[in-house]
């Protein structure tokens, strides 16, 4: 499956195609999901997919479906989700569907340990656009070093397209970091920039399967280097 392409073509849509996706490309995203090696395998996360009569919330999207992320507490639950679930938009992508994250989505049943969730379905127009027509800030802005891998990474969607990290490449590691809060109004509106940083982190890992190099992550607890101002270490990617 080609996850990459989709990186530097994809564009969040709202406007889906009402009708449902084929069972058989529901259960074919499902097995997908359960195939997707975790960021970190101690953070348990679960997700239903469920229709618009089982969510609520602001300005939703007319989807046929939704994805509804919940995890049980981990300091880096949210950063696993954005990751893990950014490998199922790319696939959705890759499979010519789109997507919306919705930070506001909410299962009408109450959930403790949800997260967030996913607008998908057929888009009813092109959900496809040119690496130079994202939005997205300059590479200088967002990391120091250089690595092949950066600009995948650079082109993540976020809440807000807040783009909230920032990477520190060093030979043969990239240290990562993010800002807690997007600050001023847009910190107020929107707190799940840890879980933007996971997105990210999705591409820059699916930019390094396409370049045939590795990817571990790891919480180095002392031996990681100071990060710009406003921002704080998440962990090291070897
Ligand atoms: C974690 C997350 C939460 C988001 N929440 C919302 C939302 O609540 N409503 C919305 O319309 N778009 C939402 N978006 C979509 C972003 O606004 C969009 O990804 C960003 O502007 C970049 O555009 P692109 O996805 O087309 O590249 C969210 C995106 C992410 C990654």
């Amino acid at each position: 499956m080609d996850l990459y392409t989709p990186i530097f073509t994809r564009a969040s849509t709202r406007k889906f195609d009402p009708s449902p996706l084929p069972a058989d490309t529901l259960s074919q995203l499902e097995d997908f999901i359960s195939q997707v090696k975790p960021l970190l395998p101690d953070v348990k996360l679960e997700h239903r997919i469920v229709s618009g009569n089982d969510v609520k919330g602001m300005a939703l999207p007319k989807a046929p479906h939704f994805l509804l992320i919940s995890g049980r507490e981990h300091p880096l639950r949210n950063t696993a989700a954005g990751f893990l679930y950014q490998h199922a938009e790319l696939w959705l992508y890759a499979h010519g569907y789109a997507t919306r994250w919705l930070g506001g989505v909410k299962p009408k049943q109450t959930d403790p340990n949800h997260i967030i969730g996913m607008a998908f379905g057929k888009p009813t127009e092109p959900a496809v656009r040119k690496p130079e027509d994202f939005k997205r800030k300059p590479l200088s802005e967002i990391a120091r070093g250089t690595d092949s891998r950066l600009e995948a990474a650079r082109l993540a969607p976020s809440g807000m397209n807040g783009q909230p990290w920032y990477y520190i490449a060093d030979g043969n590691k990239i240290h990562v970091c993010y800002k807690p809060s997007l600050g001023g109004l847009l910190g107020k509106m929107y707190n799940l920039t840890d879980l933007d940083v996971g997105i990210s982190l999705c591409h820059l890992a699916v930019a390094g399967e396409h370049e045939g190099k590795s990817f571990r992550f790891t919480v180095n607890k002392t031996d990681f280097p100071a990060p710009p101002a406003g921002f704080v270490y998440v962990g090291t990617v070897e």
